[in-house]
């Protein structure tokens, strides 16, 4: 598609006709992000009607400027200050200081060095039992039959949620990544409506304090209710947040790492060679291809931003999948290179709003694949194709074989 790089007058910075939304440029958008970030530092996406960011500094700049730049516009393209969200937006991802700073402490405090340490116990014994019993089946489907059931039990089982229907996570964050871009494609059917109705009541109800037990990270999360420091309300969206956010980009971006490390066999090898690489092999992944490759804020006054004539409340994307191959920030961005110093990516975002799962997510991701690293035998791709999911975040079946 051609490339319309003028500089308008009324926008201050290149406007594009590219759209990163299309399914092509979702599926494979490292063609696009190299053209996107030859342009100006700020573009305007013309076809989705928002700014862009492409390169590293930039999005690092409004990453860490909250005062200028808020989150309580919603994570995705949607504007919830122009347009209706599809369902209630979170009290931590979509909410701007004083807010937040309240909401977020009380989820930081829980990862207390004693949690973690239990967390890791009980992951490096779950990594062992699903690895054995996957790999006794000699051909096996790493992400539906090694790394979800690993995952789906370690931040639900955490929080003390009940084992069943943990399937309607997956099934409520299908919605929330659609959500993104609500109202900007075609409606919703009758049937999306209702299932996504009904997945938000599940939610809704699974995070009641009554669901939940009294001895975990959800029951902690209560005790601050309790304390005046948030609403009961916003513990059961707080517990939604946690819950929703330590699913499926975990394990997805465990089976991207496995997917990336049989497609560049030399690192491979290096990390069988090396198990004590995992962790920074799980972070080059992150790098290398996050499963969140977007994040979103929205400006909180007018202002002109490197040349950008910005609105208020006007949407910015930030493409970090771009920033972390952006060949300013990163020596040879587009290799997979597990022993690189990797301290920086944007994988996982930064300042007030950084992930504050990561020292868990990076826990999983170390325990899993240092227990496979370490394994005696192999693993190669097996005959039947990989698949992606349509968001392209990450690998949705990925079939491998062991080997001697
Ligand atoms: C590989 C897995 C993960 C990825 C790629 C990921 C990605 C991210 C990113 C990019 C942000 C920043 C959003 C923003 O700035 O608007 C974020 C925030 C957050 N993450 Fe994660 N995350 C992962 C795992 C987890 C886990 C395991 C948990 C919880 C156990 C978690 C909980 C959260 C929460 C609650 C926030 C909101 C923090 C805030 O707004 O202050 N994440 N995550």
């Amino acid at each position: 598609m051609e490339t319309m790089q003028a500089i308008q007058s009324d926008k201050g910075v290149a406007v594009t006709d590219e759209n990163p939304y299309l399914p092509e440029n979702v599926l494979d958008p490292y063609p696009l992000y190299a053209r996107m970030r030859k342009l100006t530092p700020v573009v305007w996406l013309e076809s989705v009607g928002v700014w862009g960011v492409f390169v590293d500094d930039v999005c690092r700049e409004i990453l860490l400027d909250a005062q200028r730049f808020g989150s309580a516009g919603g994570g995705g393209l949607a504007n919830y200050y122009r347009e209706k969200p599809w369902r209630e937006p979170s009290v931590v991802f979509e909410v701007d200081p004083p807010d937040h700073t309240r909401t977020r402490r009380v989820l930081s405090r829980l990862l207390s060095p004693k949690t973690v340490k239990a967390l890791t116990d009980r992951t490096a014994e779950l990594a062992r039992q699903c690895v054995a019993s996957a790999y006794a089946k000699g051909r096996f489907d790493f992400v539906t039959d090694l790394a979800k059931p690993l995952v789906m039990q370690i931040v639900p089982d955490a929080l003390g949620l009940p084992k069943e229907g943990r399937e309607n996570v997956l099934i409520y964050n299908k919605y929330l990544i659609k959500g993104r871009t609500y109202g900007r494609e075609q409606p919703w059917t009758s049937a999306e409506i209702e299932e996504s109705t009904r997945v938000v009541e599940w939610v809704q109800q699974i995070c009641d304090r009554a669901s939940i037990s009294s001895d975990g990270l959800g029951a902690k999360i209560y005790a601050a209710a309790d304390a005046g420091e948030i609403s009961l309300h916003e513990a059961n969206m707080l517990i939604r947040s946690f819950l929703s956010a330590g699913a499926d980009n975990t394990f997805g971006s465990i089976s991207n790492t496995i997917y990336f490390l049989l497609s560049n066999p030399e690192q491979w090898k290096r990390l069988r060679e090396q198990p004590t690489l995992a962790r920074n092999a799980y972070d080059e992944s992150l790098r290398y291809h996050s499963p969140a490759q977007t994040i979103a804020r929205n400006t909180r006054m007018a202002l002109t931003f490197h040349g950008a004539n910005m609105g208020e409340h006007d949407k910015i994307m930030m493409f970090t999948g771009s920033a972390n191959r952006d060949p300013k920030r990163w020596e040879d961005p587009d290799a997979f290179k597990i022993d690189r110093n990797v301290t920086g990516h944007l994988g996982l975002g930064t300042g007030i709003h950084g992930c504050v799962g990561q020292m868990i997510a990076r826990m999983e991701g170390e325990q899993v694949l240092a227990e496979v690293a370490r394994n005696a035998r192999s693993l190669a791709f097996d005959t039947a194709p990989v698949e992606w999911l349509k968001s392209g975040r990450a690998v949705s079946k990925l079939p491998v074989v062991v080997v001697d």
